[in-house]
């Protein structure tokens, strides 16, 4: 079997690790480092760039190199690369190859399974667009973990004889989390899971930047807002002046030629103290209690019963969070796990405990938890919108839930069951995962059918429904990513596995097979053969068939010309 390796997919950075001759061990780049900048981007010739490359290309093509794609994972957001435009699935994916391709050279074979952390109050369909991109790059996604669980499972490696509740606080580049754990005898429970999805250092550099962009257009009357590249080299710039602040009081930021002032090149120049930085930024640290309160609350204790905060992300060098949480909390965190490499230190424990290269005898027993409340839509109060709670967030998992419902109507014959995640007690106002109908069921009077409603979720951190109708034992099961196309996918569905998918398939495995072969092609034809294939891809990622049937068509076309069938 070939090895397993643990990926952490972040928003600004990506790293990679591996369990090997009983230890952990970071995977290098090519470029001989551990941290890979999440970017991706296509080159003036047409190719691909991934990593360190795409990051230094953002500044001068940014309309052609995606950064923080994390972001908009699990929505359909489509992201423009030059001409052709990409869903947050392919570019992850593209992602993912790269670490595939240089884990294999750095190991000296080949790496074809995988452990993927990702944010702990990630949902559903955005663990499910991991998984997507992790297989569309060539693993096998052996787990999906939540990474502050997964930088506890490399914490707690370390101090197994440990008896203590660890939160763990992780502010990356775009997500927090916030995960309270209890530590005892090698066992390692998360009791309590939280945070915001939408809250990490990229927010700083974005408040740093308007502070930057607004002095700019007060001393020229020139707003950059609109000015792609300007705006590239204003976020690099107040990234770094952000990362320089985290060790000394002030910086000073100079951008040459960052625009055209009546005929000549104007230059930004601003010094930005760490005081300045700390005011522009508290309101984002202030975001950070409410999911800290909420996870306490959930695990059922108090402050006074912490015994370690342990600091995970790149966020938490500046010295504002430790003293936001000093003044919060009244305890000291500590980085007890380096900031970067935790994760996926952990991620590559996961893989070893799974692959069987660490001894379960001598391993960890690790629990974790779901992060948000799943339920059905339901009319208990008449307003046909209430969220029947099926699954409470915080319950360890797996779990498997079961609800029993009755018809509401005399002579009701279908019932529509909506799935929601969150936690409102309006169901609209939560986030909707999947509906689906019970047909044929028996007319009789009211409350005399009865329907059983299960919510499994697993350790992946998926949900999948069921539900059976007692008086026929008739069952009936969703798949929750059916939700993103709505009806449309879910008949489209079987065709994605039918004949018709598997062979457009294999012409795109003749053409990659070309395309890795850049002498055999003519550069012109090499292009064309190139786009024709991304765009099938696409086309089979959305289950589009009559885009599939299009591009499918165009690339073997293309393949006959190729393989010197003239045109
Ligand atoms: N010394 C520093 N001071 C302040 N911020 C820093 C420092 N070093 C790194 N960062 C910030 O940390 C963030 C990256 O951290 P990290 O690599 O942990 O995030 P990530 O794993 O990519 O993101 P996420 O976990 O949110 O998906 C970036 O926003 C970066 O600017
Ligand atoms: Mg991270």
């Amino acid at each position: 079997m070939s090895r397993t390796i643990g990926i952490d997919l972040g928003t600004s950075t990506t790293e990679a690790a591996v369990y090997r001759d009983g230890k952990k061990e970071l995977i290098f780049n090519p470029d001989g480092l551990a941290i890979t900048p999440s970017a991706v981007g296509i080159d003036e010739s047409g190719n691909w760039v991934v990593g360190e490359r795409a990051r230094a290309q953002y500044l001068m093509l940014p309309e052609s190199t995606a950064i923080e794609v994390k972001r908009k994972t699990g929505t359909d957001e489509a992201i423009t690369l030059g001409r052709a435009r990409y869903t947050p699935i392919e570019l992850q994916a593209k992602l993912l190859s790269y670490v595939r391709a240089y884990a294999s050279a750095y190991l000296g074979e080949s790496v074809d399974r995988a452990v993927i952390s990702v944010p702990a109050y990630f949902n559903d369909m955005q663990r499910r667009d991991t998984i997507r991109a992790g297989e569309l790059a060539g693993f096998t996604v052996e787990r999906i973990l939540n990474e502050p669980t997964a930088a506890a499972l490399s914490y707690g490696l370390d101090h197994m004889e440990e008896e203590s509740h660890v939160l763990v606080y992780d502010l990356g580049g775009g997500t927090f989390d916030v995960t309270l754990l209890e530590m005892f005898d090698g066992v390692l429970e998360v009791k309590a899971s939280g945070g915001d999805n939408q809250l990490g250092g990229k927010d700083f550099d974005e408040l740093l930047m308007e502070h930057l962009l607004g002095r700019f257009q007060d001393r020229t009357g020139k707003n950059l807002r609109k000015d792609r590249r300007a705006l590239a080299r204003i976020k690099d710039e107040a990234e770094k002046c952000k990362i320089a602040l985290s060790d000394s009081e002030s910086f000073h930021i100079l951008i040459p030629a960052i625009c055209v002032l009546g005929g000549v090149p104007a230059e930004l120049d601003e010094t930005v103290t760490r005081a300045q930085f700390e005011t522009l930024t508290k309101g984002l640290l202030q975001r950070t209690h409410e999911p800290i309160d909420t996870v306490l609350a959930d695990a059922g204790i108090t402050e006074n019963e912490i015994d370690h905060v342990i600091l995970v992300g790149g966020s938490t060098r500046m010295p504002m969070v430790a003293r936001d949480i000093l003044d919060y909390l009244g305890i000291e965190p500590v980085h007890a796990v380096h900031p970067e490499y935790s994760v996926a230190e952990g991620a590559a424990v996961q893989a070893g405990i799974i692959s069987g290269e660490i001894d379960p005898a001598e391993s960890l027993i690790m629990t974790d938890v779901n992060p948000y409340t799943l339920g059905v839509r339901t009319d208990d109060d008449g307003s046909g919108d209430c969220m029947n709670v099926v699954i409470p967030r915080n319950v360890t998992i797996p779990v498997t839930r079961t609800e029993r419902y009755t018809t509401c109507r005399d002579y009701q014959t279908e019932v529509l069951v909506e799935v929601y995640q969150g936690e409102s007690r309006i169901a609209t106002h939560n986030h909707r995962l999947g509906k689906f109908y019970i047909r044929s069921i028996p007319a009789r009077p009211v409350g005399a059918e009865e329907l059983d409603i299960s919510f499994s979720y697993d350790l992946n951190g998926i949900l999948k429904v069921s539900a059976v109708l007692l008086s026929t034992g008739m069952e009936k099961g969703i798949e929750i990513d059916m939700a993103k196309g709505g009806e449309k996918a879910q008949d489209l569905s079987g065709w994605k596995e039918a004949e018709g998918a598997k062979t457009w398939r294999a012409v795109i495995r003749t053409a990659e097979r070309l395309l890795s072969r850049p002498q055999a092609l003519p550069e012109a034809l090499r292009g064309s053969l190139r786009e024709a294939t991304d765009e099938l891809k696409k086309a089979l990622i959305h289950g589009n068939r009559e885009d599939a049937e299009a591009e499918g068509d165009t690339l073997r076309e293309l393949l006959r010309i190729a393989k010197g069938g003239g045109v």
